[in-house]
């Protein structure tokens, strides 16, 4: 059984004791630097960079815990395994989103919101047009910037755009932008999430 847990926005208060119990029970564990970091336990630690084979996840043998952001199912790696290996083989343990993080820390219902991710992809702004409220995963290519840019040239000017940067860690701040502000903001954030809310 491969196990992925949900270790939410990264503020270990954000963890659920279930996804605690399970990555303290674990034999190996797989994840990406920045969350591979935060646990102190006697598991083999196996960075999850582009070295690294998921196929091969499974000669890890028993006892084997990935890692995710956020939940695993939002934009995340249980997607990937669950198409590799197949529903028997995994076992998913949620976690608290940085979708749901933002969305409290902004008192903004997430009953209406679309969620889209530029993580690694192209940015298809004709996902998000009849959307009023739209988070948007981000990374180094499809930054902020980028996303307010590429609306002020779709003429799609009616948004304000949040960025919440860093979120739940010391250094989190969530700020709110108009297109045009945001477009010519010479900055470059720390990890982050967008919220476009429709005027
Ligand atoms: C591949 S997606 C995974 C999302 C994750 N499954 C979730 O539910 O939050 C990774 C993206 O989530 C966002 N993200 C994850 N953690 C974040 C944090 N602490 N602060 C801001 N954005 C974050 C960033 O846009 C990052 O590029």
């Amino acid at each position: 059984m491969i196990t992925v847990v949900g270790v939410g926005p990264g503020n270990p208060k954000l963890l659920t004791s279930y996804a605690l119990k399970k990555i303290k029970e674990a034999k190996v564990l797989v994840g990406g630097q920045r969350l591979l970091e935060q646990f102190d336990t006697r598991a083999k630690k196996i960075p999850y960079d582009r070295n690294f084979d998921l196929k091969s996840i499974d000669k890890l043998g028993d006892g084997v815990v990935i890692l995710a952001s956020g939940d695993p199912l939002l934009y995340g790696i249980a997607n990937t395994l669950l198409k590799n290996f197949g529903k028997e083989k995994i076992e998913i343990i949620p976690g608290i989103s940085c979708v749901q993080y933002m969305a409290s820390k902004l008192k903004v219902s997430l009953n209406d919101a679309k969620i889209v991710s530029f993580h690694g992809r192209k940015g298809k702004l004709e996902e998000i047009l009849n959307y009023k409220k739209i988070f948007i995963f981000t990374d180094k290519v499809n930054t902020p910037q980028k996303i307010a840019k590429d609306l002020r040239k779709a003429s799609c000017t009616d948004y304000v755009i949040f960025v919440g940067e860093n979120l739940s860690y010391e250094n989190e701040k969530i700020c709110r932008f108009t297109l045009k502000e945001l477009a010519e903001y010479e900055y470059e954030f720390g990890i982050n999430l967008v919220l476009l809310l429709g005027e």
